[in-house]
């Protein structure tokens, strides 16, 4: 993939080559012309070839460092009538090494002037000397190629006046637009620059190792107001009435986290413990849906300022809900932004799990402006620094905020989402070489949120809580302001500085303790950063291999492997060299006694204190591993759990499922076998665990409904309904309950809903039907909501009632919740026709359009519609996102990787093959093909017991 990539820019260079060589010849006797020699010692013939037909002096996609900016000044006037900007900044950059040029980045961005000042013009109030600007768009840089030699050492002040159209697409400066309940469509201009945009709206040292201090001005009419990342020092009145906002000066940050909007919000207001002023807004009809978000920022502030022991340390922050907007949210510091749905919630039609949603992406968010802002990663390749340590984060604050919302126990889908993907060989590891704009993209993927997060957390049940935290301060203490890199993170995090010696800035006073970075453990001296390279630097999960033989244990640690099957020829290959530190944990029949031993060998043996019935490795489950028991190990287990399954403590319960399952897929354990331990949830009353088990036999229906294998399709029907029909029959249509109990609610009964049960559609239709006869008057509880949309969506005259109120709603929460139910219908042109209105933008937002073809592509009449469409469209749809933007890798997975039959691998094989034939390359090609080939296989080894031990229990 790599290579294809690089074929492209060699290609490039090919064609440019021949044209360049004689460029350089009349170049260099110009006094503009070249970079000393020294600069470029290497072949000059292979320099790039510049617009304009000159050699362009910098050959590499990242920057030189011989010039680094210091203070960007940007003054910014978005129009919003016109839909274009004009801007000018001057950036002050020191000059580290003397030089003749400086490499900036730029993209799309229309420069009409550019010039330098020395500190000495500047005294002297002197004329700037004007720069000729090169521009090599294959890289997204400009060169500003200097007179005079720039001098080592010395500062200098660059000048750029340049304009653009503001960005259709989601990515730079780009436009926004909401309707009014009056019908009125108003413009707002906002930025997002993650990871490689900022270069889209201002020429820029675009790499996070670049920090710098912004001081920003925007122009903008009387009726709208700008926000930017600081607090608003002051405003001055313009000629013909424009306005023009100046902010205070940022700390010194990278140019991703640079935010400006104009628009013409309204918000509400409060203040945490230690001053800082926070606000939320929102376009001025979703205000009343903003005071959740106000409640629980304060309150996560307030955490995070404790749980680091630093403040948050800009006067304000800002959290805005962009009515387009692709990902979920975005950390610019001081000014974040959200999709609408993350951050608004309407206590109307927000149903629990819309609740649990919003806390957690403020919670991810607000984790930023210390992890990611503050500390830096230095490069892309350690993204996850940024967002494994932001997801985790999620865990440690809500759990300690918001109790009631029972997050710890949905961190467990946090692992097993993610286990799936890091179970393909198609994996890559946590810290993962990244160049490219589109290869810095797919770095945002499952393996850097998930697998950073659950590693965390596995580090942290082996260090400690106390540990762990004070690593994170130490952490986030030294490396302020600046970046850093994985080793940085293990060594604070195994730095063991008694508590006495700790300094407030989190330093200790004895450097000579610092200097180790071995802990003891049991006797053993184990090397967090040794450890820890196991998890971040090799891809995959291991799985362990108990053997139990009387109080002996016999341990084995091989590399787990989704779809393919021990006895598969490549199964050996692809176990090659794989080797892990697993720090593990395990209990006994016997007592509640946790305990512990490092894995750091192929094989081990351990003796058991005690005789036992059975043994429980990864406790809770904070392990990111897979264990499988051999010999008589699951059976003695699944005894337990039908003898008495609560002696086994939830998070354990649920973490059996999930291994059994993940085994039956790699071929280690019989379906029947997995089948069998979860007979005991009929005695469950744990939500999540209920839900696990249920979800992987609602997971097989799906898949032989969608195949059409229907004397299994059925006889799991029937046995979902039977099996489980006392727990639906219980449920009440109400919001009444835990959280727990609440997301039971929904989707116990979405599902025996989606399975025709009776009962279940008859209350559905009645909520409906009483809605739509009281005018949308009646309230529907918000966790049935969707289960009451889907089925009123099944007659036409209920779909055509839902789209309308649709375009209606002012709230995020309930069309979101529509939209769904308008999927689910069975007829192919109202799928079609939804498809074409997320085509068209309008009543459906382009925003949303990757989320509908994933869920069309979910409902098995919408299955071949939604492929065929987006194999068809590709082309359109690649002007709406980027190629390796999340839109675009959603819409691939969303349509196929459900796919479980040789036709359909042929199929996307074929079309996977002419993009890359048009240079267009993701890693989530090979994911997929990789997911059908499962599926495929899962099906051939399964389907035949699947059908047998159905037909003994229906
Ligand atoms: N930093 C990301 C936003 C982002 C994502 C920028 C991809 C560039 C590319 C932000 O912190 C984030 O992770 N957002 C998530 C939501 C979060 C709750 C996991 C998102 O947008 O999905
Ligand atoms: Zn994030």
């Amino acid at each position: 993939m790599v290579n294809s990539r690089r074929k492209l820019v060699f290609k490039v260079y090919i064609r440019f080559y021949y044209a360049a060589i004689i460029l350089l010849e009349i170049c260099f006797c110009s006094q503009f012309s070249m970079p000393s020699s020294d600069q470029f010692s290497k072949d000059p013939g292979a320099l790039p070839v510049a617009t304009n037909g000159e050699p362009f002096p910098w050959r590499e996609l990242r920057l030189p460092s011989m010039v680094i900016p210091i203070h960007y000044d940007l003054s910014v006037h978005p129009n919003l009538t016109s839909l274009d900007f004009v801007a000018s900044e001057q950036i002050e950059v020191l000059v580290r090494d003397a030089t003749q040029f400086i490499i900036l980045h730029s993209k799309d961005l229309e420069i009409t002037n550019a010039t330098l000042h020395s500190e000495e013009d500047l005294r002297y109030r002197k004329p700037g000397k004007r720069l000729n600007v090169l521009s090599y768009p294959a890289h997204q840089q400009i060169a500003l190629l200097v007179p005079e030699k720039l001098l080592a050492d010395l500062r200098y002040y660059v000048a750029i006046d340049f304009q653009a159209k503001l960005a259709d697409v989601f990515q730079g400066f780009y436009k926004s637009t909401y309707r009014t309940l009056g019908g009125e469509t108003r413009t707002i201009a906002v930025t997002h620059f993650e990871p490689t945009e900022a270069r889209t709206a201002f020429p820029c040292f675009d790499e996070p190792l670049f920090k710098a201090n912004f001081s920003i001005k925007i122009r903008r009419e009387s009726r709208h107001i700008a926000l930017s990342n600081m607090p608003k020092v002051k405003t001055i009145e313009l000629e013909g009435g424009l306005l023009e906002d100046h902010f205070e000066t940022t700390v010194k940050m990278s140019t991703y986290l640079v935010a400006y909007i104009v628009c013409d919000f309204t918000s509400v207001s409060g203040t945490t413990s230690s001053g800082v002023k926070v606000s939320i807004y929102a376009s001025p009809e979703k205000w009343s849906q903003t005071h959740y978000a106000l409640e629980a920022s304060l309150k996560l502030l307030d955490f995070y300022e404790n749980y680091f022991d630093i403040n948050y340390p800009l006067p304000k922050l800002d959290l805005i809900a962009i009515p387009d907007f692709e990902a979920g949210a975005m950390e610019n510091w001081g000014l974040i932004t959200y999709r609408e749905t993350s951050l608004l919630f309407d206590p109307k039609t927000s149903s629990a799990s819309d609740k649990l949603w919003v806390t957690r992406v403020i919670a991810h968010e607000l984790a930023h402006q210390w992890f990611g802002n503050l500390v830096t990663m230095e490069w892309w390749n350690d993204i996850w620094l940024n967002e494994g340590f932001a997801k985790y984060m999620e865990l440690i604050s809500i759990t300690a905020t918001y109790p009631e919302l029972q997050f710890d126990d949905y961190f467990l889908e946090v692992c097993f989402e993610v286990i799936k993907r890091d179970s393909l060989n198609s994996s890559h590891p946590i810290s993962n070489q990244a160049e490219t704009p589109t290869q810095i993209q797919e770095m945002f993927d499952m393996i850097s949120y998930n697998k950073g997060a659950c590693i965390l957390n596995m580090l942290k049940d082996f260090l400690s809580e106390e540990k762990f935290q004070k690593g994170v301060i130490h952490y986030l203490n030294k490396f302020s302001y600046r970046n850093a890199k994985n080793d940085d993170l293990w060594s604070s995090l195994s730095n063991n500085c008694l508590e006495g010696d700790l300094t407030s800035a989190g330093f200790c006073y004895s450097d000579s303790k610092r200097t180790s970075s071995m802990l003891t453990f049991q006797g053993e001296n184990v090397e967090v950063k040794e450890m820890m390279a196991t998890w971040t630097l090799q891809k995959g999960i291991p799985l362990v291999v108990v053997e139990r033989e009387g109080r002996l244990l016999r341990l084995r640690q091989e590399r787990f492997l989704g779809g393919v099957f021990k006895e598969d020829p490549e199964w050996r290959a692809l176990q090659e060299r794989y080797l892990w530190h697993i720090p593990l944990t395990y209990s006994t029949s016997f007592s509640k006694a946790i305990y512990r031993h490092v894995l750091k060998s192929k094989t081990d043996t351990l003796g058991l204190p005690e005789n036992t019935s059975w043994v429980k490795f990864n406790m809770n489950s904070n392990g990111y591993y897979i264990v499988h028991y051999e010999g008589h190990g699951w059976d003695q287990l699944i005894a337990q759990l039908n003898q008495n399954h609560t002696l086994l403590r939830p998070k354990d319960r649920i973490s059996l499922l999930h291994d059994a399952f993940q085994l039956v897929s790699a071929g280690r354990l019989t379906i029947d076998k997995a089948l069998d331990l979860t007979r005991y949830l009929q005695h469950e009353t744990n939500s999540l665990a209920l839900l696990k088990g249920l979800g992987y036999l609602e997971s097989f229906y799906r898949m032989m409904d969608r195949r059409n294998i229907s004397d299994v399709t059925e006889n799991l029907k029937h046995y979902l309904l039977q099996y489980f029909k006392p727990v639906i029959d219980r449920q009440s249509w109400s919001d009444e309950g835990s959280v727990g109990d609440r997301m039971l609610r929904s989707d116990l009964l979405r599902l025996a809903c989606d399975l025709n049960h009776a009962p279940c559609i008859q209350k559905a239709a009645e909520l409906f039907s009483q809605q739509m006869e009281s005018n949308g008057k009646l309230n529907i509880p918000t966790d049935v909501l969707k289960i009451v949309y889907s089925v009123g969506a099944q007659t036409t005259g209920g779909w055509n009632h839902l789209l309308k109120k649709y375009e209606l709603s002012v709230s995020g929460a309930e069309r979101n919740k529509i939209l769904y139910a308008l999927t689910t219908s069975k007829d192919q042109e109202k799928l079609m026709k939804l498809i074409k209105l997320g085509m068209e933008g309008k009543t459906i937002k382009t925003q949303d359009l990757a989320v509908l073809l994933h869920t069309i592509a979910r409902n098995p009449t919408g299955q071949k519609l939604a492929w065929n469409f987006v194999r068809e469209n590709w082309a359109h749809l690649l002007k709406k996102f980027d190629l390796g933007s999340f839109a675009v890798r959603m819409i691939l997975s969303g349509t196929t990787s459900h796919f479980s039959s040789k036709d359909e691998l042929e199929e996307v094989k074929l079309f996977f093959e002419s993009l890359k034939a048009q240079g267009s390359h993701l890693d989530v090609f090979q994911i997929i093909l990789e997911t059908i080939s499962k599926n495929i296989k899962w099906l051939e080894r399964n389907l035949p017991t699947l059908r047998t031990w159905l037909l003994v229990r229906t």
